[in-house]
């Protein structure tokens, strides 16, 4: 029997764990963590679900969608356990600290749930629910950062990863849920990020995305994020580094300076606007208006004029008037958006929108809005795309084409896919292309001999 000490035996000692993942980046990067938690006590990662002794479902509660997906998800999980009635199955992440104990009870209970900032005590909520009990743990936590432990990759390009810089969100725009399920921010130690990015590095990862829900926020010590952003692109010039996601209010030009001054910090921000309407932006707890918004944006092109800038928008919000929705049509034709995510208004239970301004605006409207912005943003990435076309870029290899073998895929600085012919390349490296077509959602380019 393996022993992690001499005190107790592990409680993985070969047992299966299978992990499905909802939600943002910050999910995708805390299931890294947990299973390299889990693999610390014995657990064996398995991609076949059927294979599982424990299942755990890292969740999202952003919208109500999210979270019906995954009730749905777990109704087929339970049809599993009939088969194998030893199946532990567990609820993680967002919807575990909204809905604690309640996620126990019912037809569809499960036997763990644990909130974003309780991962390190997951073997011990196996424990509990291997002895018949329910595990439980939702304390959200002020310092956790996870900063030490060493996240197992689990999407496998071996190209591009994501690094968490900090965690929790301190901003309450009042239709968002994010503070109240992963409770106070607070940035990860400088050197663990930058020893993280090294190795990734090192092991043959040529990208790095930063991730936060406010990454301008990040500060330790006197490291502020433009100068951590410096730190991580120092690394090599071969290691291109991302962020996400940028807040408007706190974007500054010591950061678009620093990013102008290093070719391999990508020439793309996310920077979601969610209304075009400052009357909007007031009652969503934004802490900008339409002006400031249209400022930062003049900002980063005059630093970098090749700059591909993105955003998040929400069609219905309560009060929106038709002509708050006119403004942000108009914003994103402004801006001139290369992609946008754009979503309906969905109520959040607890959130300050929720107790105290209501949602008026009809199912039937928010579904129009919502369609009037995704037609408008379907044109505007269909120009971007066409104003690409003779242009080149250095393109970074991802894979193998899902259309054809002999063709590959990679992205460009801006965050845009290209296809091209395989030649004799592949997956990591930089191969410079002329585009030479595109459809509204990819480029098509050529290698430059
Ligand atoms: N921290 C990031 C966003 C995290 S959530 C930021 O502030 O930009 C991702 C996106 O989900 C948000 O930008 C917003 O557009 C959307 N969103 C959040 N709460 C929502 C809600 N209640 N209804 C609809 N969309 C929502
Ligand atoms: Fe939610 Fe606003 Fe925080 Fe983003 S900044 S996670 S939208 S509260
Ligand atoms: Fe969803 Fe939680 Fe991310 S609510 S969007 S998984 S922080």
């Amino acid at each position: 029997m393996i022993q992690v000490n001499n005190l107790r035996p592990l409680t993985g000692e070969g047992r299966r764990l299978f992990i499905e993942t909802y939600g943002c980046q910050m999910n995708v990067g805390d299931s890294e963590i947990v299973v390299s938690i889990m693999q610390k006590e014995g657990y064996i990662y398995t991609e076949n679900i059927e294979e599982a002794d424990i299942i755990l479902i890292n969740t999202c509660s952003i919208r109500d969608n999210a979270e019906q997906r995954i009730w749905g998800r777990l109704a087929d999980m339970r049809r599993l356990r009939k088969r194998k009635p030893t199946l532990l199955i567990g609820i993680i992440g967002c919807m575990a600290e909204r809905l604690q104990g309640k996620l126990t009870e019912g037809e569809l209970a499960v036997d763990i749930v644990a909130g974003p900032d309780t991962y390190r005590d997951l073997p011990r909520l196996v424990r509990e629910a291997d002895g018949g009990g329910k595990g439980i743990n939702t304390l959200l936590s002020q310092e956790e950062t996870y900063a030490e432990i060493a996240p197992v990759r689990l999407d496998k390009n071996g190209v591009s990863a994501y690094i968490a810089i900090m965690r929790g969100c301190n901003n309450f725009c009042s239709y968002c849920v994010v503070p109240y399920t992963r409770g106070r921010e607070r940035s990860r130690e400088a050197s663990t990020i930058i020893a993280e990015a090294r190795s990734l590095f090192e092991n043959g990862y040529r990208e790095v995305t930063l991730l936060g829900q406010n990454v301008n926020s990040y500060r330790t010590g006197d490291v502020d994020f433009p100068s951590l952003l410096k730190a991580v692109a120092e690394i090599s010039p071969l290691l291109r580094v991302r962020f996400a996601t940028s807040h408007p209010k706190d974007m500054s030009d010591k950061l678009l300076e620093v990013m102008a001054s290093m070719p391999n910090i990508c020439r793309a921000i996310h920077l979601p606007a969610q209304s075009g309407s400052s009357v909007m932006l007031e009652r969503m707890n934004r802490k900008y208006t339409r002006e400031w918004y249209l400022d930062r944006v003049a900002a980063i092109r005059r630093y970098m004029p090749d700059c591909a800038i993105t955003t998040d928008l929400i069609a219905g919000f309560t009060g929106e008037t038709e002509e708050d929705h006119k403004l942000t049509l108009s914003l994103m034709e402004e801006v001139g958006y290369e992609f946008a995510f754009m979503f309906k208004y969905s109520e959040r239970p607890g959130t300050f929108a929720q107790r105290n301004l209501g949602d008026d605006i009809p199912e039937d409207i928010k579904t129009a809005r919502l369609t009037e912005i995704i037609n408008l943003q379907n044109k505007l990435s269909e120009a971007s795309n066409k104003r690409d076309v003779g242009k080149e870029f250095e393109v970074l290899v991802e894979g193998t084409s899902k259309r054809s073998e002999e063709q590959l895929f990679g992205r460009t600085s801006q965050n845009k896919v290209v296809v091209f012919d395989r030649g004799n390349h592949t997956v990591g490296d930089y191969v410079r292309c002329r585009i030479t077509g595109c459809s509204s959602a990819t480029l098509f380019g050529e290698e430059i001999k």
